[in-house]
């Protein structure tokens, strides 16, 4: 297992759309447990490949508070099943460091995916999992949680981000 580096917003692989997963190898395994272990390692909650700069459509997650229910989604895809129930939460992302935003997304949904044997799946999650699976599933489509607030604070969290990756090199 190999813990990744994580692209940090702007960086323009975090827009590229992942591409399908076809084949269930041991290749999969292993970036799956890479993608485990880097989740772990930086205390994260959930960690999308594109987010290490692999595109393919394969996201990680755990929600537990022993941090011990490691999950595997791969292919996965997200069925609204009310468009007018929506919940409110205070998002952070690990590749938008130290910041947290209100994003509203639907709270009764179904979520489609395969696990590593490439057998379909089918789950209605609740909660801090909803929201997880939905925010990951963004990333494997080029889309980050700032693309959810007002342009102006985009720009400001743009900013701040690239002073911090300018002090560091
Ligand atoms: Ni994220």
């Amino acid at each position: 297992m190999t813990i990744k580096n994580i692209l940090v917003f702007p960086d323009p692989r975090l827009r590229e759309i992942a591409k399908e997963v076809t084949i269930f190898d041991d290749d999969l395994r292993q970036l799956s447990e890479d993608l485990l272990e880097t989740m772990y390692e930086f205390n994260g909650i959930g960690l999308a490949s594109t987010q290490i700069g692999v595109a393919k459509r394969i996201l990680v997650l755990d929600v537990s508070e022993e941090k011990n229910e490691p999950r595997v989604f791969i292919n996965p895809t997200v069925k609204i099943l009310d468009e007018k129930e929506k919940g409110g939460f205070d998002e952070g992302c690990l590749s938008i460091p130290g910041f947290y935003e209100e994003v509203f997304r639907p709270t009764n949904v179904e979520i489609s995916f395969q696990d590593l044997k490439g057998i379909n799946q089918k789950i209605s999650p609740s909660g801090l999992l909803g929201v997880v699976v939905q925010h990951e599933i963004d990333h494997l489509d080029g889309k980050l949680m700032v693309d959810y607030i007002s342009p102006t604070k985009r720009q400001r969290i743009r900013s701040k981000l690239l002073k911090l990756k300018k002090n560091k090199t």
